[in-house]
């Protein structure tokens, strides 16, 4: 898994143009909902917060849809995740309130305490090093700064994991790879699934890192899950 982590910028410069589709068409459009409630459960506006591991940016135009921050800036490690990102917001005329930076989160450019909140949507199961990507968002955060990911879980009934599993084992590299002829793409990405951390051992986690008052929301039967946590 750690020599697959190395390649990730590459990887998803290698999806970036159909990311968006079979996003939306794998997930029968649930992830759309599933941002819109992991922004919901950021309280209310603030100034500046961190979009990390970006993408094509559909959790950043999100949270200025909700108003939950004036300014955004969003980092990732993909030149063609992010080049599909700015065309979301130049068509949005979006520029004066979301920046986007090529940055690994694992090395972030920001000085201390610069955010007020971050985000990272279905990003850190795939960070190199999920510690130091933890540590750095840590450190650029304000005290008393909110962080929320959203990610894959496993759902908790027996029944719904059977059906999960076929899914996730054999409809969606097999899709995967019919629209995006990826075929190592749409293999690993459902590893990174399965191999993941989630639920308490997420929670835990966060707390080893210094975040305080973890919260989680299960969404869709725990296929996904929302983690809400602050900086003391
Ligand atoms: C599954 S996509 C999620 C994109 C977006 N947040 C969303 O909600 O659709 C994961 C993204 O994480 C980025 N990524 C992975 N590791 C990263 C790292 N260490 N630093 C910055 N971005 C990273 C990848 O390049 C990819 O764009």
């Amino acid at each position: 898994m750690k020599e697959d982590k190395k390649q990730v910028g590459e990887l998803f410069d290698s999806i970036s143009l159909k990311y968006d589709f079979l996003n939306h068409f794998l997930s029968f459009n649930i992830d759309k909902k599933w941002r819109k409630k992991a922004v919901k459960v950021l309280s209310s506006k603030k100034e500046k917060l961190l979009d990390v591991a970006t993408g094509t940016c559909d959790l950043a135009i999100e949270v200025l849809r909700q108003g939950k921050a004036e300014q955004i800036v969003g980092v990732d490690l993909s030149k063609g995740m992010l080049e599909k990102g700015q065309e979301k917001i130049n068509k949005l005329n979006l520029n004066r309130n979301i920046t986007l930076l090529k940055e690994d989160c694992q090395n972030l450019s920001f000085e201390d305490n610069s955010f007020d909140s971050a985000m990272v949507g279905f990003g850190v199961r795939n960070f190199n090093d999920l510690d130091k990507g933890l540590k750095e968002i840590f450190r650029v955060l304000k005290p008393k700064g909110e962080f929320v990911v959203l990610e894959f879980s496993k759902p908790k009934y027996k029944i719904i994991l059977y059906f999960y599993n076929i899914y996730l084992n054999k409809l969606l590299p097999l899709i995967g790879r019919l629209f995006s002829k990826h075929i190592y793409a749409y293999t690993y990405l459902p590893n990174t699934i399965k191999e993941f951390i989630y639920g308490q051992e997420f929670i835990d986690k966060l707390k080893e890192i210094g975040f305080e008052n973890a919260t989680t929301k299960e969404l869709t039967f725990g296929v996904a899950t929302i983690y809400k946590s602050i900086k003391p």
